[in-house]
C-alpha cells in the first residue's frame, strides 16, 4: 500500500508527491526539518519540536507561520492514514521556488512536506542493547544549532559508521566530541554526566533537554562540557540520546569496548525514566 504525504496542504499519495527542480530546499538545502517521535498517537516532546522549528526558521528567515494545532492535526491525519503505530513524523520546510540564484527573493512560498516514517524506537527495555560506534572527522559548518538539511558532512560520516557496521559515527571536532551524526552524545565519568554544551557547535537535542530535566530530577551530577577524544576512551559508559533512538548505549568504539562491551547501569536507568514518561 503506497502511503499518503501532505504536501503544501494536499494529501497525496507518495507516488505522486513531487516538488519542483527549483525548489531551493533540493537546489540549496535552504530549508529545515523536525523528526518526532510518536507510540499510537502519542507525540513526545511536540511543544519543544515546536519551538525549536519555529527558531530554525526565524534564524534562516523563512516566514512561515504556523499553528501548532493545525500541524498537529495533519500528523494525527497521516498517522491514521497511513495506519502507523509507533514511528517518526517527518517534517520539512523549504524556503520555496524560485530561478537558481544564491541570494533569495522575499515572500517565496514556503514548500511543506509532511510524512510518517514506521519504525521501532527504542522503547523496549527488554531490547536495550548496546552498539558499535565510529569516530569520524567533524567537517560542518559553524551553525550545528540550526536544524537544517544541509547535512552532506552527516551523511558521509554516517556511512562510514554504516561501511563498519556501526551504528552511529561519534564526529570529533579538534579533538572535541561535538554529537553524533544524528544524536547527542554522552560520557558517564565516575557517576558524573558529561556532554558538550549546548551552543552552535551542536544542535541541542530535544531528548538531549529531556535526559538534562531528568538528570536534575534525580539528582544526578551533570557537567555540560567540552570532552576530549581520548575521555571517550576512559569513560565509565558512553550512550547517545536522539529522538528516533530514545537513550542508546554505546559499548564499543573504534574496535575498543566501553564497561567491558556492556550497558552501563546509569545509561539502563536513564533510558527506563525516559521510556517510563510516555508509557
Ligand atoms: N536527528 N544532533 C544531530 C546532528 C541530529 O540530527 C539530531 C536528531 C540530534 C538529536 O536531536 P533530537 O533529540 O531533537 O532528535 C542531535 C534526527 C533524529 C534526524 O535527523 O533524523
Amino acid at each position: 500500500m503506497k502511503k499518503t504525504v501532505f504536501l503544501n496542504n494536499k494529501y497525496i499519495k507518495s507516488k505522486n508527491a513531487f516538488i519542483s527542480y527549483e525548489d531551493r530546499g533540493f537546489q540549496f538545502a535552504d530549508s529545515i526539518y523536525e523528526v518526532i517521535a510518536f507510540i499510537d498517537d502519542k507525540f513526545i516532546d511536540l511543544d519543544f519540536h515546536f519551538k525549536r522549528l519555529k527558531r530554525s526558521l526565524k534564524l534562516i528567515d523563512i516566514k512561515y507561520r504556523f499553528n501548532q494545532n493545525y500541524l498537529q492535526k495533519i500528523f494525527k491525519k497521516l498517522i491514521k492514514i497511513n495506519n502507523v503505530k509507533k514511528g517518526l513524523i517527518y517534517l520539512q520546510i523549504t524556503r520555496g521556488v524560485q530561478p537558481r540564484n544564491h541570494s533569495y527573493k522575499k515572500d517565496l512560498k514556503p514548500t511543506v512536506i509532511i510524512y510518517t516514517i514506521k519504525k521501532n524506537l527504542n522503547e523496549n527495555l527488554k531490547k536495550l542493547l548496546g552498539k558499535k560506534a565510529i569516530t569520524y572527522p567533524d567537517l560542518r559548518w559553524k551553525r550545528r544549532d540550526i536544524k537544517s538539511v544541509s547535512l552532506l558532512p552527516n551523511v558521509l560520516a554516517a556511512k562510514a559508521a554504516s561501511k563498519k557496521s556501526a551504528y552511529e559515527a561519534i564526529l570529533i571536532d579538534n579533538g572535541i566530541v561535538t554529537e553524533g551524526t544524528a544524536s547527542n552524545i554522552w560520557i558517564v565519568k565516575k557517576n558524573k554526566l558529561i556532554t558538550h554544551p549546548a551552543n552552535s557547535h551542536i544542535l541541542k537535542g530535544i531528548t538531549r533537554q529531556s535526559i538534562v530535566k531528568i538528570i536534575k530530577k534525580e539528582k544526578l551530577v551533570l557537567f555540560e562540557k567540552k570532552i576530549k577524544k581520548s575521555e571517550l576512551f576512559s569513560a565509565d559508559e558512553v550512550f547517545l540520546t536522539s529522538s528516533s533512538s530514545f537513550v542508546t548505549p554505546i559499548i564499543k568504539i573504534d574496535n575498543k569496548f566501553i564497561n567491558k562491551g556492556k550497558v552501563g547501569k546509569i545509561t539502563y536507568n536513564l533510558a527506563k525514566i525516559y521510556i517510563a514518561k510516555f508509557q
